[in-house]
């Protein structure tokens, strides 16, 4: 039996001294070739899942070498050791063992002409004075403005309602989610970056998202795959994967965008040179953060919660909906404090971040010759080893949940809140915290608020839903199918 303590993954973690030592297995193939026949394995002949879990199975171990795309000529060594157990994977948030230079997106990294030429701060790692500065800038920014979270958002989400109410009575009845929670997170992270502005009354008009959209798709294009019929897998895989999109073609774009949060955005920047930013980086900053960490992770996470409370069924909305309404009740409002009561809404969130992690990879470089342990074996890492982990392997990992591929709502209540250590979405143990010294999201707290309110939001305005949900480039599509209004307040 997994979970709870004392579990198998404490007693490993106990032992870890008496762990053999082994040589990693797994080959990179022949040059050039390996790569390629990995990458087809990838994303057409087996998909990622099966990548790993075969590869798993074939070397009867959770650490092996491997190759992960995008591969040649795109990226210019694509060999990874990757760890897919919930024991090795915490080894990529140690910042004095790892290195995390320009390797957000993996084994390449699009060009800084994406971003006014600057190297912004998620591809620094933490030994260079900049990420401090603009880290540390971030949590200011986030800490000073964490009383308008709730009342912002609500707005928002009561004006997202109703256009999915609008969908429903005149679209044949379907209402896209993905679009309408798209908008509502532009349009939350510009205000409150913006000083409440109004994007729609900026030259962005209603395009800002789909300005991001064509901005982030030039960037993450070659580590996507939009699953087209068979025969024309090797021509994707040739479009995406052989030179990187230039900047260029998403330049007016993110020039609109550039200009608009320069303009609007006053408030902010003002605190970032007095922080110590040059203006022009400041903004670069604020544009990729608005625009890549928070509106890329939020537009897949909100659909990602949804589709998980979807699919639990209408038991699972009777119980939220019971429980958010007693609290509101109880306290008078919807607040933080409010919020903090509803364990089972809390649960929810998590489970649905361990199950389906929004951002599922993490890499890091080895900054010196260091030892790596999963639950069976340890194994030495190089210097200069680039290391990768396929973070839902490591939150569904058997040998610390019970159930691991179900989602269960109540998992993190009670008892269950001492497996939180093991829910990493955040780049970071979801106890630990973001600072200066680590690379974990900034935004890590204002994204659990955010689903919490976003259920609280839907269950006070609605009993349950129908949905249709399928996969995406990027997590899931849910198109809503009926709502069915609140029965009792
Ligand atoms: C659901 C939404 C979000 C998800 C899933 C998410 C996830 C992540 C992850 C996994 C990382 C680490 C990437 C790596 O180095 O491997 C990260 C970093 C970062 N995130 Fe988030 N994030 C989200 C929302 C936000 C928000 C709302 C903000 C706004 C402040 C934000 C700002 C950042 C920044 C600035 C970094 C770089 C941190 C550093 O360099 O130390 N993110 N995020």
């Amino acid at each position: 039996m997994a979970s709870l303590e004392p579990s198998p993954s404490t007693t490993t973690t106990n032992n870890q001294q008496d762990l053999p030592l082994k040589q990693i297995p797994g080959t990179y193939g022949l040059p050039f070739i390996g790569p390629i026949f990995d990458r087809h394995d990838y994303f057409y002949n087996q998909g990622k899942d099966k990548f790993f879990s075969t590869r798993i199975q074939k070397y009867n171990s959770t650490i092996f070498r491997t190759n992960m795309p995008p591969g040649p000529f795109i990226s210019s060594n694509p060999r990874v050791i990757a760890l897919l157990d919930a024991a090795s994977f915490p080894i990529l948030f140690d910042n004095k063992k790892v290195e995390k230079y320009n390797v957000l997106d993996g084994t390449f990294m699009p060009s800084t002409n994406f971003t006014g030429g600057y190297r912004v701060c998620a591809y620094l790692d933490t030994t260079e004075p900049s990420h401090a500065l603009i880290k540390g800038f971030y949590l200011n920014t986030l800490l000073s403005r964490k009383d308008t979270f709730v009342p912002l958002f609500r707005t928002i989400l009561s004006d997202a309602f109703n256009v999915i109410e609008d969908e429903l009575a005149s679209k044949n009845g379907k209402a896209d989610f993905n679009s309408v929670v798209s908008d509502a997170s532009f349009n939350f992270m510009f205000r409150l970056f913006c000083d409440n502005k109004d994007p729609s009354e900026t030259i962005l008009g209603s395009q800002g998202p789909k300005m991001f959209d064509t901005w982030l798709l030039f960037q993450l294009a070659p580590l996507a795959t939009l699953g087209p019929p068979k025969i024309f897998n090797y021509l994707e895989d040739l479009l995406l994967r052989t030179i990187p999109f230039p900047a260029c073609l998403a330049r007016s774009s993110y020039k609109k965008l550039y200009e608009t949060f320069s303009s609007s955005a006053v408030t902010l920047l003002n605190e970032a040179e007095k922080a110590g930013l040059k203006r022009s980086e400041a903004c670069h900053n604020i544009v990729f953060t608005a625009g890549f960490n928070a509106y890329g992770g939020l537009k897949n996470q909100f659909p990602i919660l949804f589709k998980w409370v979807g699919l639990s069924g209408l038991s699972l909305h009777k119980e939220l909906a019971n429980e958010i309404r007693t609290v509101v009740k109880q306290e008078g409002g919807v607040t933080i404090q409010s919020l903090e009561k509803m364990s089972l809404v809390k649960s929810v969130v998590y489970e649905a971040m361990r199950i389906e992690p929004a951002v599922p990879y993490q890499y890091a470089k080895a900054r010196e010759d260091l030892i790596v342990k999963s639950h069976d074996a340890s194994f030495e890492i190089k210097k200069g080893e680039m290391i990768f982990g396929y973070q839902p392997f490591a939150t569904k990992d058997p040998r610390v949940f019970d159930d691991a591929e179900v989602f269960v709502p109540n998992r993190f209540i009670g008892e269950g809140e001492k497996l939180l250590k093991y829910v990493l979405w955040s780049n970071g143990k979801e106890i630990e915290e973001p600072s200066i010294d680590n690379k974990q999201c900034p935004g890590k707290n204002l994204v659990v608020l955010l689903c919490r309110l976003f259920l609280v939001e839907f269950f006070l305005h609605y009993d349950t839903f129908g949905f249709e949900s399928k996969n995406n480039a990027f997590g899931a599509a849910v198109t809503i199918t009926s709502l069915t209004k609140a029965s009792t307040v």
